[in-house]
């Protein structure tokens, strides 16, 4: 595993503001920051990217087919009912470990429902931003 992409989806930008309560105070630039320093202590480059636009999610996942070995990826809303961007997980060779911050399963009942889980190789939740870091761990164990 030499490089991975930390993908987030859309309304992850307004981390910091959005819902402290729900989601911590971090922004996401803070969190990006600790995750690519995390990534460097074990040997791997981590290249971060944030869109709130489906289309320009999937066209990153394809990239990262020929750019990446894994994805870290928290879709945001999309987990609830984008099967584009689960088509495009499903699309490509890299593997990928969804992460939300927030536990789905024990918010709002159409949290509970996530359509990208079943094409990963893992979902992890609730652990706010140490599920990135988790993640990262998830992704190199693979090797
Ligand atoms: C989230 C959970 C989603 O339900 C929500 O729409 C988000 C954030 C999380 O990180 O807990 O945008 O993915």
């Amino acid at each position: 595993m030499e490089k991975i992409l930390l993908l987030n989806g859309p309304n992850l930008d307004m981390l910091g503001i959005r819902e402290p309560e729900v989601y911590g105070r971090d922004t996401l630039e803070s969190i990006e920051a600790e995750v690519v320093a995390y990534g460097a202590e074990r040997g791997v480059e981590v290249d971060c990217f944030q869109s709130n636009h489906e289309g320009v999610l999937i066209d990153k996942i394809h990239e990262a087919h020929w750019h990446y070995d894994g994805i870290i990826y928290n879709p945001g809303a999309h987990t609830h009912y984008s099967y584009a961007l689960r088509d495009a997980v499903a699309s490509i060779d890299a593997p990928v470990v969804e992460v939300h911050l927030s536990d789905i399963n024990a918010r709002e009942p159409f949290r509970a429902v996530s359509v990208i889980e079943p094409v990963c190789v893992a979902q992890i939740k609730g652990k706010g931003k140490q599920g990135y870091k988790d993640a990262l761990d998830i992704l190199v164990s693979r090797d």
